[in-house]
């Protein structure tokens, strides 16, 4: 049931309306806040503002709760695909045997890049950062018409366009990489599902194809189904940032690759692994790192833990710590970082600066160890992540369309600048 909230601003009573979503948290809804008093609210970071309702992705930070449209990550992880879940995070509900057959049938059509495409990869200087790639071309994208369809609008052309973000996300991706290790560039087999080609065309060379390892296939599906969707974090949100001026899923997804990018957002996997690798290099076991986290010498951060919303555990890094055991067993392969991971999580799960900071693993601090073993280079950790999370930037992207009282996103400010002066001339000027 919605109730209300009293606001008393210079001794006048506002009433507000409480908006309580379906698993019971509340929202005080403050739209009409300026109209009627002047006053905005403070919110740097967001950390308190509801930008949006939304029926996509649940989480409870405090229980360690992660739900895509119902449905909890942990049975998710268990019982469904990277490409099942993508198509329940877009449509809502779980494909019947035909609506599945028909979203992989349309992946399959759009998995191809446009020909021309490859001038645009040639642009590139060979170190590139495949993230500075994968923002790039996406937008570059937009500018080639799906060859089989014409449409007239945006909501028209929308399943084409998320197959081909899906699927052509891949690609690209995995074409950065082989431009970067200067391989000649790999295409998709038809016989092949979403992650099975996404090995292939990393790791096949000419004339001998990658060989497949269900455990390794398992491992990787895995970490594109727990990234696929995580609420309105700071990626979606630029996603719906963007979409909210109508632009195209192209130009908003590849704005969520930027924001990705960053090490406190997806850009961690990357750096928790150049962190143990450096934590090596010095022949530390973690325990010299860690006290210069605590004293917060140079600002040093242990990568891979803590939260914004997650302030007991990350349910994510629960399901991925196991995995990552069970790939190092299969592979055989004992890595040093590993033993230091362990040994980072060990201490500092028991350290009074990270419990009082309720400070816990997520789930960078595992994947970044499976994508190593699996061979994947770090600067194309990220890019993982942003194949990951494309299924859950397009689900967003729907929504904000589909949301006939949608307005274009403008956050207000508190300005603390000068006030108003007059122009000096040069002659004036100290
Ligand atoms: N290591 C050491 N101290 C930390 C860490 C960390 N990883 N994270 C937070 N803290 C400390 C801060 O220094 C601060 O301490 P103080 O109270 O003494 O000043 C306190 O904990 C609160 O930190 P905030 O920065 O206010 O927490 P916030 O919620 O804004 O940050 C974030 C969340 C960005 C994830 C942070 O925990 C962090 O930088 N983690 C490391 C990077 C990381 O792993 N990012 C991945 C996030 S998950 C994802 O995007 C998939």
């Amino acid at each position: 049931m919605n109730g209300t909230a009293e606001l008393i601003i210079d001794g006048k009573t506002l009433t507000l309306p409480t908006v309580v979503g379906t698993e019971g948290e509340v929202g005080i809804d403050i739209s009409t806040l300026r109209s009627k008093t002047g006053a905005i609210t403070l919110d740097p970071a967001y950390g308190n503002t509801g930008a949006c309702k939304s029926a996509i992705t649940f989480i409870h930070g405090e229980k360690g709760i992660l739900q895509y449209r119902g449905y909890d990550i942990a049975e998710l992880a268990q019982k469904s695909s990277f490409i099942e879940t993508a198509y329940l995070l877009i449509y809502g509900e779980l494909p019947t045997a035909a609506e599945l057959t028909g979203f992989s049938e349309l992946l399959t059509e759009n998995q191809m890049l446009h020909q021309d495409m490859r001038h645009h990869f040639d642009a590139f200087p060979p170190k590139a950062h495949p993230m500075s790639i994968l923002s790039a071309m996406i937008h570059a994208s937009s500018s080639y018409p799906s060859a089989k369809t014409r449409y007239k609008t945006l909501q028209e052309a929308f399943p084409i366009h998320a197959a081909r973000l899906i699927s052509q996300t891949r690609t690209i991706a995995t074409n950065s990489y082989r431009k970067a290790a200067g391989l000649p560039p790999s295409y998709p087999k038809t016989n092949l599902k979403f992650t099975e080609n996404f090995l292939h065309m990393m790791f096949s060379l000419p004339g001998e194809d990658y060989e497949l390892n269900p455990e390794i296939v398992r491992a990787l599906d895995l970490i594109f189904l727990l990234h696929a969707d995580h609420e309105q974090n700071c990626s979606t949100s630029t996603v719906r940032m963007v979409a909210s001026s109508q632009a195209n899923v192209f130009a908003s997804a590849s704005a969520g690759v930027c924001a990705l990018w960053g090490p406190l957002h997806g850009g961690a996997n990357q750096a928790v692994l150049e962190m143990l690798q450096e934590i090596h290099r010095e022949g530390d076991d973690g325990t010299k790192f860690l006290n210069e986290v605590k004293n917060k010498v140079g600002n040093r951060r242990l990568m891979g833990f803590g939260h914004r919303v997650y302030k007991n555990f990350d349910p994510r890094a629960v399901i991925i710590k196991e995995q990552c055991d069970k790939v190092l067993a299969t592979l055989k392969k004992h890595d040093p970082l590993l033993a230091i991971a362990k040994k980072l999580e060990e201490i500092a799960l028991s350290d009074e600066y990270f419990i009082s900071r309720k400070l816990y693993p997520n789930v960078d601090f595992y994947s970044g160890i499976i994508m190593r073993a699996i061979g994947i280079p770090v600067n194309m950790f990220t890019v993982l992540f942003a194949i990951g999370r494309m299924p859950g930037w397009v689900a967003n992207y729907k929504e904000v369309m589909d949301d006939t009282d949608s307005r274009i996103s403008r956050p207000r400010q508190i300005y603390t600048g000068e006030t108003l002066r007059s122009y000096k001339p040069m002659s004036e000027r100290a």
